[in-house]
C-alpha cells in the first residue's frame, strides 16, 4: 500500500507514525511551574541527538491547541527532567499522562516521590533509576496552528543513575527493564535481548565465541544470537 500523507487527516498520519516508529523510548519529563507546582508526563516522541554536550529532545503537540503544561513549564524556566520508566514505574508513568490541569501535582496524583535535582530547579522521580537533569539549549516550533509542536532540545547537565543499574560505565539493560511505547495502548518490554557485533570494516571479520565454562556466558549464550561473520 502507497499512502500520500497530503491524503491523510492529522489523526490519521499519528495513528501511522506511532505504527510505523516503533518501539519508542518514553521521556518521563518532570518540571516545575512558576507558582512551583510540580508537573510530571510521559512523552514517546523522544530520542537523544548528541554526544558532546549530550543532548536529547523530545515532542510535544498541542491538546485543544493551547500548548502543554510541560512546554509552557520549559519555557519560562528554561530546564526540565527526563525519567526512564520501567516495567514497574509503567503504571505510575500511566496516571501522570492524564490531562490534568496545571494546579495538578501529577507527582502526588501516582504516588511518586519528587526529590531535588541537583543542577535545575525540577524535581525528579526518586523511583526511577535513571534521571536526566537537563537546561533547554533550543524550543523548535514545527507544523502550525492546532497541528504544531514543540520541540525542547536539552543538554543533559546531570546523570543520575543508581548505583545496581550501572557497571563500569555501562547500564545493565537486563537490570533496568525499560519499556517502550508500541502504537494505541500497547507497550514492549526490553528484556528479550539479543546481542549482535557490527562489521569490523578494514579488521579481521573475527569473534570470539562464548567460554562457556564461564557461568555468565552461559546464560548469555541462551539468548544470545552469535552472528558468524568470519
Ligand atoms: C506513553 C505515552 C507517551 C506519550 N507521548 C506523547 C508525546 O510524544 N507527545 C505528546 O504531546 N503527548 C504524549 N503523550 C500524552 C501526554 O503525556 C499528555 O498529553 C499529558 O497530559 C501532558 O501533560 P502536561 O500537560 O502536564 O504536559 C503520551 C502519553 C503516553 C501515555
Amino acid at each position: 500500500m502507497k499512502i500520500d500523507p497530503r491524503d491523510l487527516t492529522t489523526n490519521d498520519c499519528y495513528k501511522l507514525l506511532i505504527g510505523c516508529v516503533v518501539p519508542r523510548p518514553i521521556a518521563w519529563v518532570s518540571t516545575i511551574g512558576q507558582d512551583g507546582t510540580s508537573n510530571l508526563a510521559p512523552f514517546s516522541y523522544f530520542t537523544a541527538v548528541c554526544n558532546n554536550p549530550p543532548t536529547i529532545c523530545f515532542t510535544a503537540s498541542r491538546r485543544e491547541g493551547e500548548k502543554k503544561d510541560t512546554v509552557r513549564n520549559i519555557e519560562k524556566s528554561g530546564e526540565f527532567v527526563v525519567n526512564v520508566v520501567t516495567e514497574e514505574l509503567a503504571e505510575a508513568m500511566n496516571i501522570t499522562s492524564g490531562e490534568y490541569p496545571p494546579e495538578i501535582d501529577e507527582f502526588q496524583l501516582a504516588n511518586l516521590t519528587a526529590i531535588p535535582s541537583d543542577k535545575v530547579r525540577s524535581p525528579r522521580v526518586a523511583e526511577a533509576p535513571i534521571s536526566l537533569e537537563c537546561k533547554l539549549i533550543r524550543m523548535i516550533e514545527l507544523g502550525e496552528g492546532a497541528d504544531s509542536t514543540s520541540v525542547p532540545i536539552g543538554e543533559v547537565v546531570r546523570f543520575h543513575i543508581k548505583d545496581e543499574f550501572i557497571h563500569a560505565g555501562k547500564i545493565d539493560m537486563e537490570k533496568l527493564r525499560a519499556v517502550g511505547r508500541l502504537a494505541g495502548y500497547l507497550y514492549t518490554r526490553t528484556h528479550q535481548i539479543f546481542e549482535m557485533k557490527r562489521p569490523s570494516v578494514g579488521r579481521p571479520l573475527h569473534e570470539d565465541p562464548p567460554d562457556l565454562r564461564d557461568e555468565e556466558a552461559q546464560r548469555r549464550a541462551t539468548r544470545v544470537q552469535w552472528t558468524n561473520l568470519g
